[in-house]
């Protein structure tokens, strides 16, 4: 029998350009000591972890996300720090503005009414900008980053031999 054809999937916000370069100034002056830093194209914020789904799967998430209230919200990159654990460094937002929380509960109940499995801990909105980090960078003084987030995606993450890769596979508005 066919195995059926499974995606890595993930729910982001991917930052605008503007966003995008403040997150990078601030990576790059950080001391990484052998840690990996994310590339700059590939910042983003997730929102909902999927893991791997089918394509039925996700066609029917993406008609449960259609129907979701959507508004959007401005997010201020304040805080950034490690966590040793998943062994990154990152920057986030210390205050999570409600439209955001009632994003991030949405998605999770569209998830899981589908039975998909999410993170039950609580949201802590984070830009990992760099992986296998063993211990805290003494960080640089840190300007907040302003972020007003008009959209947020459904992306693919594809293993390849240099990594993953991220495609943005859906994008839904949060103005209109
Ligand atoms: P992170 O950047 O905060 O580590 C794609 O893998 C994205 O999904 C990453 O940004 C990663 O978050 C996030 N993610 C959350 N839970 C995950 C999990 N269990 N496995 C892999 N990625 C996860």
């Amino acid at each position: 029998m066919e195995r059926d054809v499974t995606q890595r999937m993930f729910f982001a916000l991917w930052p605008d350009e503007e966003v995008r370069a403040a997150i990078a100034l601030f990576a790059s002056a950080l001391p990484l000591r052998g840690a990996r830093p994310i590339r700059r194209e590939d910042l983003h914020a997730t929102l909902v972890f999927l893991g791997s789904i089918t394509r039925e799967t996700r066609h029917a998430l993406e008609c449960a996300v259609d129907g979701l209230g959507r508004r959007p919200f401005a997010l201020v990159l304040d805080a950034h720090g490690w966590w040793g654990r998943p062994q990154v460094l990152w920057v986030g937002a210390s205050t999570v503005p409600p439209e955001l929380a009632q994003l991030v509960a949405g998605l999770n109940s569209a998830a899981a009414e589908l039975g998909l499995k999410t993170d039950p801990r609580p949201y802590q909105p984070h830009v990992t900008i760099a992986r296998k980090a063993s211990q805290t960078a003494e960080m640089s003084a840190f300007q907040p980053i302003a972020w007003k987030v008009a959209d947020f995606c459904l992306v693919e993450s594809i293993t390849g031999s240099g990594g993953a890769a991220y495609c943005v596979r859906r994008s839904w508005s949060l103005t209109t």
